[in-house]
């Protein structure tokens, strides 16, 4: 029998997923949502391989898994570039259409390539948030860790995505909420508007009002455990002002007090 027109085929390292759900945050930054191939695994910290099917050929980036991995779906958040190759199109998905995810996920922000410790720091800018609400999802996470700062920095109050389900629908959540009320705390910062935090994470950390804010002692390698996930610039930011306090990379063969990732898609 033939395949329907419509339907791509799908290239054997992915699996070609349907897209179940989508909503535009900004004119810059969108979510999507997609069904999962039941065989698909992940760790909450890991990205995958998503992308479309452009002229017969997978066109592909690296995007992080925002959902956890006890959903039944997959969610991602995305920049849209009106001449970025793969945003200019994705921005476009509907309901209903294909999209290619990777089958093996990967990543370095995981808890296990961190050294144990008493509060884990997730510093995102951008886009860099998605990994993270994966982790604050995962039950695990909050056995490891006495506290859990997400500080999320963007440039407009209105680029804080997934602001209400953080503050809001999580600490109701049915099963999370209890073991996340009192240990996951939210610091967003808004760099270009006015907003009760304003200013880089990176200021906010090394003049210590982060700690003073968020009632915590100052960062120390003792008790402290970082991840790492913005742009270039705010990566090796962090990275020098971590480092600076006696703070070590961590990798999938070692681990650290901190490690980082890029936040992917820059087009
Ligand atoms: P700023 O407005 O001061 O540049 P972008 O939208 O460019 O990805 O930036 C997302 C957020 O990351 C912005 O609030 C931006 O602040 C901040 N940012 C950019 N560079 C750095 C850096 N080197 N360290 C910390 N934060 C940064």
């Amino acid at each position: 029998m033939l395949a329907p027109r419509h339907k791509p085929t799908i290239p054997p390292a992915f699996n070609g997923e349907t897209v179940t759900w989508t909503h535009h945050w900004t004119d810059r930054l969108f979510s999507f949502r997609c069904t999962r191939d039941p065989g698909l695994r992940f760790v909450a910290g890991q990205f995958a391989m998503i992308g479309l099917m452009v002229e017969g050929k997978p066109l592909v980036r690296a995007y992080s898994m925002v959902s956890p991995p006890w959903d039944e779906e997959l969610e991602f958040l995305s920049i849209k570039v009106q001449n970025g190759p793969l945003t200019s199109r994705l921005q476009h998905v509907q309901v209903g259409d294909t999209v290619l995810i990777g089958k093996k996920p990967t990543g370095t922000l995981l808890c296990e390539n961190l050294l144990p410790g008493k509060t884990l720091w997730l510093l995102g800018t951008g886009t860099g948030l998605a990994p993270f609400m994966s982790l604050i999802r995962e039950p695990d996470v909050y056995e490891h860790y006495e506290k859990v700062v997400l500080a999320h920095t963007v440039r407009e109050v209105k680029e804080l995505a997934y602001r209400e389900l953080i503050s809001r629908d999580l600490p109701a959540h049915e099963f999370l909420g209890e073991m996340l009320r009192g240990k996951l705390l939210y610091y967003p910062s808004v760099t270009r508007e006015p907003f009760p935090t304003q200013g880089r994470i990176t200021t906010l950390l090394e003049s210590g009002q982060a700690c003073r804010d968020l009632g915590l002692p100052p960062l120390s390698v003792e008790r402290d455990r970082v991840m790492l996930c913005g742009s270039e610039a705010m990566n090796a930011d962090m990275k020098a002002l971590l480092e600076a306090r006696g703070f070590t990379e961590g990798s999938n063969s070692t681990p650290g007090s901190y490690v980082v990732e890029k936040a992917f898609v820059t087009k």
